[in-house]
Formats: C-alpha cells, structure tokens, sequence
C-alpha cells in the first residue's frame, strides 16, 4: 500500500451514457476521496448515479472524463488482469441482491472469492469464524434457499469480507430489510468495519443510516456534495 496516498482518489470524474438526441450525462466532474479505514455514506434520489458512483469505485465501471486512482495508481492505466486481480484481492461487494449461488452452502458463498486462494485451510477457518460473529455458526451448512432474508444478506458481507479487502462498497445492502433487519445490518457492517479496518462506502436511501456512517455525502445533478 502507497502510505502518502488515499485508498482511493477521484478527480473531476464524469460518466456519460450514450442516448439521442444527446448524452445523458450521470456524473459530472465528481471529486471524491477516502483513506483507508474510513467510512463515508452516498446518498441521493433514485436515477441519481449512486450505483454509477459505486461501480466506478469498484472499477466495475469506468469514467468517460477524469481519474481514478486505486492506492495512489491510475486505473486507467491497469490491464483487464490487474483489475481483476485488485477486485478480488483489495474490494468486497455487497449487493442489494446479494446474488448467493443457490447450490452452493453459506459456507461455500463466502469462498468463492477465495477460490484462489493459496491457503485454502485459512481461508475456510476465516470464513467459519466470520459467519459465527455475524451469529450464523449453526448454518454454515444451509443453502440460501434455507436462510431467511436478514441471514442471506449476512452471509453477502461475510463473503465481501473473506478475502480482508481494504474497501467494502455496499449497494443499498439494507434495501430488500426492514429497519429493524436495516438497523442490524448497519451495526454489523460498523462492528466489521472496527474490527477489520477496512474503509466502507455505502449507499443508501435511508438518511437515519447514512449519518451512522459518518461522512454523508449527497448525489445530486450529476455533483457530489457533503450534507450538513
Ligand atoms: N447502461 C446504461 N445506459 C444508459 N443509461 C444508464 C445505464 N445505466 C444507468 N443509466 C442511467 O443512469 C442514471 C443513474 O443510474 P444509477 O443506477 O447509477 O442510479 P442510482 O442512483 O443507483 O438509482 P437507484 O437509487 O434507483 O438505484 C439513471 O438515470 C439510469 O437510467
Ligand atoms: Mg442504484
């Protein structure tokens, strides 16, 4: 890791979509950075850009105007291999739909992004001893299709977790709860995040959530800007 250097950093960073009779233009020039281990909340109304904003950060996306640095490196400037490789080694997901392979195990999930990993042994004994801090140690053996919705998602953050990225971006994780189950799920996601040290960005419609995060920052016009 560079130390001078947030973990990431984006400089007048626009993305346009292609529509008639012009662009449609989502972010416009948007300057964003975040240190390792912090945390920041998005939010903004529906169509904003949120997802646009997270997939970038994950380098799912890319910018059509301005850079992104990962860890003090363009990358714009990585081949499809490091990419890849810095998905998985250095960012966790979590999705509003948390895409769980329905034939897989809850402990299976958490270790795809560990499928290459070079200690396996390691990486299942931290897969069981993350499901047992998010209170799943007697279901690591059930299928999705067997857990209810709040325990599904909890195994989307533990498999975001596996692999100890230096960034969580969670899409509107707590969006198909209720906010009692969006609650845990937020004090979960604080308690991983103190425990671990990783740097969380989260989008969310749900401003009481956001401010538990900290930096609340606000989607809007294509801007980005801190909400007070
Ligand atoms: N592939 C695409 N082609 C054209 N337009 C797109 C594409 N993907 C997204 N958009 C448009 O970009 C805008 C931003 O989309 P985005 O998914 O980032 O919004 P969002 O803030 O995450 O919304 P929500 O809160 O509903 O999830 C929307 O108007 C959307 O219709
Ligand atoms: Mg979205």
């Amino acid at each position: 890791m560079n130390g001078a250097a947030p973990l990431v950093e984006m400089k007048g960073v626009s993305r346009e979509y292609p529509a008639t009779p012009m662009p449609v233009r989502v972010l416009a020039e948007v300057d964003f950075s975040l240190n390792a281990g912090e945390c920041a909340a998005i939010i903004g109304p529906s169509g904003c850009g949120k997802s646009t904003f997270l997939n970038i950060l994950g380098t799912l996306d890319t910018p059509t105007g301005g850079e992104y640095r990962f860890n003090g490196r363009d990358t714009c400037e990585l081949s499809a291999n490091e990419l890849a490789a810095l998905r998985n080694r250095d960012i966790g997901f979590v999705f509003q739909l948390h895409h769980l392979l329905p034939q897989c195990t809850a402990v299976e999930n958490v270790l795809v992004p560990a499928l290459v990993a070079t200690h396996p042994d390691e990486a299942r004994a931290r897969a069981v001893d993350l499901l047992g801090r998010v209170g799943l140690e007697h279901r690591i053996d059930a299928r999705p299709g067997q857990l209810s919705g709040g325990e599904r998602q909890r195994v989307a953050v533990v498999r975001a977790l596996i692999n100890r990225p230096a960034l969580l971006l969670a899409d509107e994780p707590t969006g198909s709860l209720n906010q009692e189950g969006a609650e845990k799920l937020a004090d979960l996601l604080l308690e991983l995040h103190r425990q671990e040290g990783m740097a969380v960005v989260i989008v969310t419609h749900a401003p009481a959530i956001a401010a538990r995060f900290g930096r609340v920052l606000e989607l809007r016009d294509g801007r980005l800007a801190a909400r007070d």
